[in-house]
């Protein structure tokens, strides 16, 4: 498969669905709290915590179809009304997920405590930094080929021109934490991440990785 047709866009409403789809395919054990036929739309209301704590939202398109997306934020393009609108959308989106509105989830007033934990845990393990990554999946097809790469070199570059000059992230040892080591990240935090031990049934960690761009 070649790269020579692979195309750049900025993200839109209308890629939602493509976004979930692609984001059960890389998390599946989280997708799993669903049935099979609800993982896209449960893995929706993560995508759409994200849309509003990112600045730059970006998709690769192959032939077409949408291959990839990565979602990022540099703190010199937030507006004033970005932190008040994520924090509404991320009760709004918590309101619908514990009424059943993205899948039926066993006990999900427990799956929330988790994933709220985990983030406050990210949070106070996070040293300060003016970027980061939120989201980042390439397709399970499509992975091992540079996509992701020229993702992360073009969030980068964006960033840099914008005057940033660490980025950072939050990532789980079910995600490939190995892509950021090999591309220069090191890993400055790890922590009990509480709802990939539920998922995995045993202990799993959280890791926070940082860069200078
Ligand atoms: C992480 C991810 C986006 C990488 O995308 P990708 O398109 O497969 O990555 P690339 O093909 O551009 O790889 C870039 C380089 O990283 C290397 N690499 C990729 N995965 C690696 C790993 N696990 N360990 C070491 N090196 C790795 C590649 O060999 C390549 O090296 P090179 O450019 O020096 O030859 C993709 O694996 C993915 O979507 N995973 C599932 C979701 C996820 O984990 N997201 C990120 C964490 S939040």
């Amino acid at each position: 498969m070649s790269l020579s047709q692979l195309t750049f866009r900025p993200y839109t409403p209308a890629d939602l669905a493509a976004c979930g789809a692609l984001a059960a395919e890389a998390w599946p054990e989280f997708a799993s709290l669903v049935a099979p036929s609800e993982r896209p739309k449960f893995l929706r209301s993560y995508i759409r915590i994200c849309l509003p704590i990112s600045t730059r939202l970006e998709v690769a398109e192959l032939d077409g179809a949408l291959v990839a997306f990565l979602f990022g934020s540099v703190e010199a393009d937030f507006r004033p009304v970005g932190r008040p609108l994520a924090m509404l959308t991320y009760a709004g989106v918590g309101l619908k997920f514990l009424l059943g509105g993205y899948g039926r989830v066993a006990r999900p007033l427990e799956v929330m405590r988790m994933v709220v934990g985990t983030e406050k845990q990210a949070a106070a393990a996070s040293p300060s930094s003016d970027c980061s990554i939120e989201l980042f999946v390439v397709s399970q097809a499509h992975r091992g080929m540079g996509i992701g790469r020229q993702m992360l070199e073009r969030f980068s570059a964006h960033a840099r021109d914008r005057k940033a000059s660490t980025l950072s992230l939050f990532t789980d040892m079910t995600s490939n934490w190995g892509f950021y080591e090999h591309l220069g990240f090191h890993k400055v935090a790890d922590f009990p991440d509480a709802l990939n031990s539920y998922l995995q049934k045993r202990p799993m960690l959280g890791s926070i990785y940082l860069l200078a761009l």
